[in-house]
Formats: structure tokens, sequence, C-alpha cells
């Protein structure tokens, strides 16, 4: 558990990242002025990062009442849990919970009754469903035994959001099995969300993870990106740009496509693993490393993931092939295989860029955070009307935090003209 001693530390460090976040301010100064979230209380199931700290003051702002847990274990920086609990916040994250603390965190946030759930990854939400639909599993028994009631607990719900692409799968899953049992704003699939925070964010901040874990030099190497989605293309893109030669697997045709015309060499896992320096996983699917492809590896190999769960590099396949498993550093792991070749897997294949790194940069989450904030005002003006279903952000909604952001960039638009906006809505005409 942290001490209250970081927590001048953790401020200084908020106070950094909301000066870079000019949107997340100026959505938080009307919140204060309108308060349009008084008496709602909030559970939040966000990585405790300094960027966090910020949206959960701009909620308070509102005047909710927040509580938070993690969702990762490993993701939370201790300084800024440390000052957000200086500030009232209810929060309950350390780094490094091991799994039963975990999800008991997210029972102490139900334990305060939450009427709206702030998902990243959706382990809060489906834990809610589960309760509600009578779902039995370990980490349900673990976030049930710090609650007397635990239904009761879930029962003030109306409505929730979620950050991940991992979470949004996992809502239309609830969905088109008729049981989702509230509306959830997909906060990813907003254009302003996804086209920055999963490229642009992750492409820099997994790097990021990569070089503060090992050190190592990209330039030169050959870096092999599993999975060509919104976050693999960022990645591969920046790897590029910082010397790496990338080599691209996926099974979507289009997606490989796509990065065969982006001028990336693609190949399948059993090809790439025989060449590759440096593994980064962005599939959000299971078992895309394992133990056919770390036997084909170069001693040496360094093994990251980037996907929201650590199910991407199969830790067990790795662990049976070892003669010997020893912890080179806080955030390397080396597994030494029977044949004396040496692999070395990162932030033990959690999220990368969130445990060896501090996350995506605060500009890029005030995008996605003023998302968060606003999607949670929505949900609190429109509960009355919107049914049990996976939502997106009206278009409006993403336009002024656009259009903010520009504006703080000190970025000029073009304005059309009249005459150009009814030539855009005319039918009519065609070659002249
Ligand atoms: N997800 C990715 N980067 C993040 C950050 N800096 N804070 C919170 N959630 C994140």
């Amino acid at each position: 558990m942290w001490d209250l001693d970081l927590a001048e530390r953790g401020a200084e460090r908020i106070a950094w990242a909301e000066k870079l976040m000019p949107v997340c301010r100026s959505v938080g100064a009307v919140f204060k002025r309108d308060r349009p979230l008084e008496g709602l209380r909030i559970g939040c199931c966000l990585h405790v990062t300094k960027e966090t700290a910020v949206l959960v003051k701009v909620l308070s702002e509102g005047g909710a009442s927040v509580a938070l847990c993690p969702s990762n274990p490993l993701s939370t920086q201790d300084d800024v849990a440390a000052a957000l609990s200086e500030l009232g916040i209810q929060v309950y994250a350390y780094r490094g919970m091991p799994p039963r603390e975990y999800y008991e965190a997210i029972g102490k946030v139900l334990s305060h009754r939450p009427h709206i759930t702030v998902d990243d990854g959706a382990d809060l939400t489906s834990t809610v469903h589960k309760i509600m639909h009578g779902v039995r599993d370990e980490g349900v028994a673990w976030a049930s035994s710090v609650l007397s009631d635990p239904r009761g607990s879930c029962s003030e719900v109306f409505g929730g959001t979620e950050e991940t692409t991992t979470g949004v799968v996992r809502l239309r899953s609830l969905e088109t099995q008729g049981l989702l049992l509230y509306p959830v704003i997909a906060v990813n699939d907003s254009p302003t969300k996804r086209l920055f925070d999963n490229p642009i964010g992750t492409g820099q901040s997994v790097l990021d993870g990569i070089m503060r874990a090992t050190g190592v030099l990209l330039a030169g190497k050959r870096l092999v990106v599993a999975g060509y989605g919104q976050v693999g293309s960022g990645i591969a893109m920046r790897a590029r740009g910082l010397g790496c030669e990338v080599i691209v697997v996926e099974p979507s045709p289009v997606r490989a496509l796509m990065a065969a015309m982006n001028g990336f060499r693609v190949t399948d896992m059993n090809e790439a693993a025989e060449v590759g320096d440096i593994f980064v996983t962005a599939t959000g699917n299971i078992n895309v490393i394992r133990r056919e492809h770390f036997l084909r590896m170069r001693s040496g190999a360094i093994l990251a993931n980037a996907g929201h769960y650590d199910v991407e590099i199969s830790k067990n396949d790795l662990s049976s092939i070892s003669e010997r498993v020893e912890k080179v550093s806080e955030l390397v792991t080396k597994y030494v295989l029977h044949d004396g070749r040496e692999l070395y897997l990162l932030a033990e294949g959690r999220l990368v860029n969130l445990v060896a790194a501090e996350g995506h940069p605060p500009e890029v989450m005030d995008l996605s955070f003023s998302l968060q904030a606003l999607a949670v005002k929505y949900l609190a003006e429109n509960r009355e009307r919107l049914g049990r279903r996976v939502y997106v952000l009206p278009e409006e909604i993403d336009d002024a935090v656009a259009r903010g952001k520009l504006e703080s960039m000190g970025v000029k638009l073009e304005s059309l003209t009249e005459e150009q906006k009814r030539y855009l809505r005319e039918w009519r005409l065609g070659t002249s």
C-alpha cells in the first residue's frame, strides 16, 4: 500500500497533467458552474494515473461523489492514488494488487452504490452484470465478499461508459444476448477518441514503455506487431519512425492489405517469430504468441503486450518450455529455455505502456477524458429516454471536443460558405 507522504508528488504530477489537458479544464469550469452531476454517485474502474485524476476532479466539480478502483493491477501510480485520497476521493488502488484485492476493490466501489459506472475494459460493468444475472466466478466471489448486499449495491446503476475496444466488445456481446441492464456509452467508438487515443496515444506510450523497461536502441531492430487495428497500426507507424524494420502479423485480409500497402512487411507469426527482435501484441485476442512461436525465436527476443488483458502472450506456454525464470528487473522477466535461449517478457505481459511507462500522454487523454466527462453528463441528462443499449455519443459532442482542442492548439478551422453548404445538400447537380 502507498504512503500518504507520496501525495505531494502526486499532486504536482496531476497539476502537470492538468496544464496539458485544456479541454478537460474547460469542461471542469462549466461543470463547476452548472453542477450537472449534483447528487450522483459515480463508480470508476480506470487506470489510476495523473490523467485519470484530472477526470475524477472534473466529475467532482460537476457535483458527483466518485469512488475509484484500478482497471489493471499493475498500472496504478501510487503517488496519484495518495493525492486523490488527500482530495477526499475514495480510491481503492495500489500498484501490484494481487487478483483477489483487485476484485475486492471493484466490490468496494460497488459498496458506494453507484448510479453511473465509468469503466476501462469492462471489469466493473461485467461484475455488476454477473452479480445481477447470478453468474458466479472467482472475481465475483471476491468482489461480493466485501458487500453485505451485492445485488442491492448494483441496483441503482442507471448508466455506464466504456473507454476501450476490449470493453466495448464485451458490452456488445451483453447487448446481443439481451443481457445488458442499462445504457452504456462506448466512448471508445467516438472518432475523437479512437482516431487519436488508440493509434497516437498507444503508438507513443508503448514504445515509451519498451524503452523505459529495457533501454534498448530501437533503430535497426526488427519489431513485430501482432494486430493491425487502430492500436497496432499506431505502434507500427511510430516504430517505423524510430528506425525499426516493422513486420505486421494480421488475420484480417483487409487490415493485412492496408498494412502491406502502407509499406510494412506482412507475414504470419511462425515466420515473424524467426526474425523478430521485439514482439508487441495488440490484438484483443488470446494466445497470439504461444509455444510454437517461442520455440522459433532468437535468443534475446523481447516480448511486450499492448492489449488490455495479459492473455495475448501465453505465459503458461512460456513457463512450460523454460528451465528457469528470473526477474532481471521490476519490469523484465527472463525465461531461459531448455536449449539455453533467453526470452525477455516485459511488464509480466500486462499493458506495457501503463506498467512500464505512464500510459498515454496528457494531451491525448485530454480528448478521451473530456468525452468521458461529457458522456457521464449525457447519461445524467438523458436517463429517461435511453434504452438498454450500447450508444455512441452524438456527433455534436465529438465536434465540440475536437473544436476545443484545436482552439487550445491555436489551429484555425476553415468555414464553409453558404453556397458550399447548399452545394453539399443538393442531389440534382452532377457532371457539367
Ligand atoms: N489509458 C491509456 N493511457 C492512459 C492514461 N494515461 N491514463 C488513464 N488511462 C489510460
